[in-house]
């Protein structure tokens, strides 16, 4: 292995920064030359790429988004696209490829890897925390922080004007950040992204905290495939019950911002172990953590599977939303 790149694809992620210097310094430590590659899998089809150099990643490991940019690639999901990047990598004599991302890019990924035989070693890279085969993914401590701010920020409001409030995270079809923002920004209801239906209970249980005297609350609510889908929910609700609202998006609010200490870390971690992988011979494998230890399972296994939630968690927040 004398020459690998590093590419960052789909949704960009706090943290990210942080996995690419950890990738080139790990390469350089090993006396391995690392490409970056701009632009995720439309700059491999182009061959936008560029030897990182000590410079390119100094000062970088506070900062949010990806240096090296990012994309959603229609063409890279055809096997032509994926033929032209993999084109790219050999004519740039690339040995192995560092892939950071999520579910999508690492299903291109893995094709890449099984109909080129290029090596491949994947790194959970999404606020989503949607990946089988990791505890956790690089950015989603930071988005969760963030959306735990805004809620916090949002009770102020709330409570000076004894208002209802339905807060819309992001997670895309997964409720892991609804789940830890709401828990821990003390949320009067949690709208998971399988709950939407659930218009009724929500109605009745905000009812009963009302009667019982609480004169604002905040519901947050998981985005799921229908972002802006509280605001429906809140109309619904208000009418019902009879209460004014206020609905607040956060969007990609939560994407962007400068990396937590756990992502950071988790960041620096992924990245070396994934270098030494590819060093070692391995391929078509994801690196994560599960317990605090390192973990590779093959792409293939962990790629287009709904991570599920703690159910304990479910428990845990019909608890602490005063059921
Ligand atoms: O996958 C990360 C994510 O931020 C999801 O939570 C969200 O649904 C989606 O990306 C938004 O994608 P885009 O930035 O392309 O609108």
């Amino acid at each position: 292995m004398k020459r690998i790149a590093v590419v960052t694809s789909g949704g960009d992620a706090p943290g990210m920064n942080a996995c690419i210097r950890a990738v080139y310094r790990a390469g350089i430590y090993s006396g391995v030359e690392v490409y970056g590659i701009r632009r995720g899998y439309a700059g491999m089809i182009d061959g936008d790429m560029f030897k990182i150099d000590r410079r390119d990643v100094g000062n970088i490991i506070h900062l949010g988004g990806t240096i090296l940019g990012t994309s959603r690639s229609e063409e890279f999901r055809t096997p032509e696209g994926r033929q032209k990047a993999a084109d790219q990598l050999l004519d740039k004599e690339i040995d192995g490829l560092i892939l950071i991302g999520g579910d999508g890019s690492f299903k291109g990924g893995n094709f890449l890897s099984e109909e080129t035989g290029i090596p491949v070693i994947a790194i959970p890279g999404t606020i989503d925390n949607d990946i089988v085969g990791t505890d956790f993914s690089i950015g989603f401590d930071t988005a969760v922080n963030i959306a735990l701010e805004s809620i916090d920020r949002i009770r102020d409001t709330a409570i000076s004007h004894g208002r209802l409030f339905f807060v819309e995270v992001m997670g895309h079809t997964s409720s892991f950040i609804a789940f830890e923002a709401g828990i821990a920004g003390g949320a009067a209801h949690l709208v998971l992204h399988d709950g939407h239906q659930e218009v009724e209970e929500l109605c009745s249980h905000l009812q009963t905290l009302f009667t019982r005297g609480k004169h604002h609350a905040i519901v947050v609510v998981a985005e799921g495939d229908q972002p802006g889908c509280s605001f429906g929910i809140a109309k619904t609700v208000s009418s019902r019950i009879e209460m004014e609202s206020r609905v607040c998006v956060l969007g990609h609010t939560q994407r962007g911002g400068s990396p937590t200490s756990r992502d950071r870390v988790l960041a620096a971690k992924l990245g070396v172990c994934a270098v030494n992988a590819l060093i070692d011979g391995k391929g078509g494998m994801m690196v994560g953590e599960v317990m605090r230890e390192v973990v590779f399972q093959p792409i293939s296994e962990v790629v287009g599977k709904q991570r599920e939630t703690d159910p304990r968690m479910a428990i845990l927040s019909r608890i602490l939303t005063g059921y």
